[in-house]
């Protein structure tokens, strides 16, 4: 959600920390702000809005030091103002605390510090944090954070400056990511590694209950009973121009674009064609282990819950497994039924996500086996997961998430090749599966190819109030991501349902003035959605089909139509899904949204 950059060394640390800020601009954007150790003490210029201000000001009244915090804003507790933003600094001024997370009992401890004299001036939870550390602060600012962390339900990534100690960071972390980078004689503290690749690509991965203290001289990671701890560090292994926009206007236009090697990447090494099967390396699963299971739970939030739909469809059909998927937020407050026979597979993107992180500790608890599907390295729910599929899409940059979806989904179809042929599927079936999953990278290059086609599209549309999108078998769940892609940056409201489903009501919203996506290619239940088609044809909605061949059966039905590749039922949504995402990004550019950094949403929802 938000976004945290902190450093330490020789260097003047306003521009390294601006340009970690915008680096994670993606992560929150409605506010920003920058402390730094200027020689005499703590000194804080803070703005409402996108990064881009908060430099405006400092070009104004520049802060100057070698030592400093830095925050990018999605605002949880009061409006994204300035006296909102972080850093949030004590009533004394000699500390000042950058937070991502959520302080659960902030109400209560505000009342307490209010009683003792200690004076707010926003209306953030954060800010108690800062009170808490001032009132604990005997000498020593790790203890000062232990012991004021001592008094915090809620979650937390916290990065902290003090002007008695002028030299030194503290950060620590309970179910919000930090991590810290190490560099020539100087040290950063992050949330996301995006922020300091520029400068360093060795870290140090913080888990919760970790504290990390930097200086000049170096770094240590404590536990909250300030015992060392010896954490490994790890390389970060993307490079810069991934994280870079390398000539499209948008991130999100060069997310859709990879597609064609992001799937690529997803796939490589991990096919055995005359076996019919795939090698995943990082399941820690025997043979005999993933035979043990008698059913598989799959958990996940938004995007993911989406592509965990497809994948309970492959399994089912191809392996023969009874599967649920559980919107992750709901699972992990019900009584599931899950127990050591139960394969639960936490899908993520991020591997951050605050709902599914709890439900995969919620499934663990319960005795099942976890297994991630994620794309982010080192993330949380990929390094807590007893097992896993990194999808190797490289940094997902645009908050609405394209490429991850179509690597997830090939992700979870190796993953029933493997189950299936253990189980139930033949060579020859697992054979044609590797097949179609080796042309699918040219296939959607046919497709991006053709991306003027769906520009026109969304000309016609692009004033549309509401939208339809209808899809049946393994497309609903691809009509559903269709809808999601559209109203997250477009703003239109759209639904995605079941083809047959629309009868049962939303047919109700039928008329000329409603655009209705079918997403129909030619596979088991082509003939049923041509129905579902001449019933919104009846009522005068405008339908766009998205079909895989000509087809006598939809002429004069259809409005608009784009073809898509051939290929097999399973793998046909993460066709589909292409002209989808390109139809809602053109229609979100021409609408004149900010496509990567829409209202209201955040990349990486790190809050319940
Ligand atoms: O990082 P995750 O895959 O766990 O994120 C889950 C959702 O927050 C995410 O997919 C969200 O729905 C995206 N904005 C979709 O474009």
């Amino acid at each position: 959600m938000c976004g945290i950059v902190g450093y330490v060394g020789p260097r003047v640390a306003t521009p390294l920390l601006i340009d970690g800020l915008k680096r994670l601009e993606y992560r929150g954007y409605d506010s920003a702000g920058v402390a730094v150790m200027n020689g005499k003490g703590v000194d804080t210029r803070r703005a409402p809005g996108k990064i881009v201000k908060l430099e405006a000001m400092l070009n104004a009244e520049p802060l100057v030091g070698t030592l400093g915090i830095a925050h990018t804003r999605w605002a949880t507790h009061g409006a994204p103002t300035e006296l909102n933003a972080h850093p949030h600094t004590s009533t004394d001024k000699s500390i000042a605390v950058v937070h991502n997370g959520i302080i659960e009992n902030a109400t209560a401890l505000k009342a307490r510090l209010e009683a003792s004299g200690y004076v707010f001036t926003s209306e953030t939870d954060t800010e108690v944090l800062a009170h808490l550390i001032q009132e604990m602060y005997t000498g020593k600012l790790e203890d000062a954070v232990i012991r004021a962390l001592e008094h915090v339900e809620g979650t937390y990534g916290i990065a902290v400056i003090c002007s008695k100690e002028p030299d030194k960071i503290v950060a620590a972390r309970k179910g919000s990511p930090l991590l810290i980078g190490l560099g020539e004689n100087e040290y950063f503290v992050a949330s996301d590694a995006s922020a300091i690749l520029s400068y360093t690509r060795e870290v140090v991965y913080l888990d919760d209950g970790d504290l990390a203290v930097l200086d000049r001289n170096g770094y240590k990671i404590l536990d909250m009973s300030a015992t060392q701890l010896d954490k490994a560090v790890s390389r970060i292994d993307w490079d810069l121009g991934q994280i870079e926009r390398g000539g499209y206007a948008h991130f999100m236009l060069k997310e859709i674009f990879e597609q064609p090697t992001t799937i690529e990447n997803t796939m490589r090494g991990r096919l055995l064609p005359e076996d019919g099967t795939s090698k995943l390396g990082g399941l820690n699963l025997t043979d005999e282990e993933l035979l043990f299971f008698d059913n598989i739970v799959i958990t996940a939030c938004g995007t993911s819950w989406h592509s965990a739909l497809i994948g309970e469809h492959m399994f089912e059909e191809l392996a023969r497994i009874p599967v649920e998927v559980e919107y992750a937020s709901e699972f992990r407050y019900r009584n599931p039924i899950v127990d050591e026979r139960t394969l639960c597979i936490v899908m993520s993107q991020s591997g951050e996500t605050a709902d599914t992180l709890a439900a995969m500790r919620e499934a663990k608890r319960r005795g099942a086996r976890t297994l991630g599907i994620v794309n982010q390295v080192g993330s949380t729910i990929a390094r807590e997961a007893d097992g896993g599929i990194y999808i190797h899409a490289g940094p997902e940059i645009g908050v609405a998430s394209t490429k991850a979806f179509t690597s997830q989904v090939v992700a979870l179809a190796l993953l029933t090749l493997k189950v299936g042929r253990l189980r139930d599927l033949s060579i020859m079936n697992g054979r044609r599966i590797v097949e179609a999953l080796q042309a699918l990278p040219g296939q959607i290059q046919s497709i991006l190819d053709r991306a003027d086609e769906i520009e026109q599209l969304a000309e016609e549309f692009k004033r549309a109030q509401n939208f339809l999108y209808l899809g049946r078998g393994y497309n609903f769940p691809a009509a559903l991501e269709g809808a999601l892609k559209l109203k997250e940056i477009s703003y239109i409201h759209a639904e995605g349902y079941p083809a047959a489903e629309m009868k049962h009501g939303p047919i109700a919203l039928i008329d000329e003035m409603m655009p209705v996506v079918c997403i129909a290619p030619h596979d088991s239940v082509f003939d049923k959605i041509v129905s579902n088609v001449q019933e919104v044809k009846a009522r005068k909605g405008k339908v766009i089909a998205i079909t895989s061949q000509a087809e006598p059966s939809l002429v004069g039905k259809i409005d608009y139509e784009f073809r898509i590749p051939q290929t097999i039922e399973m793998l046909s949504p993460i066709l589909a899904s292409v002209p989808l995402q390109l139809l809602a990004y053109y229609i979100a550019v021409k609408r004149g949204s900010n496509v990567d950094q829409p209202r209201n949403l955040a990349k990486s929802v790190t809050v319940e």
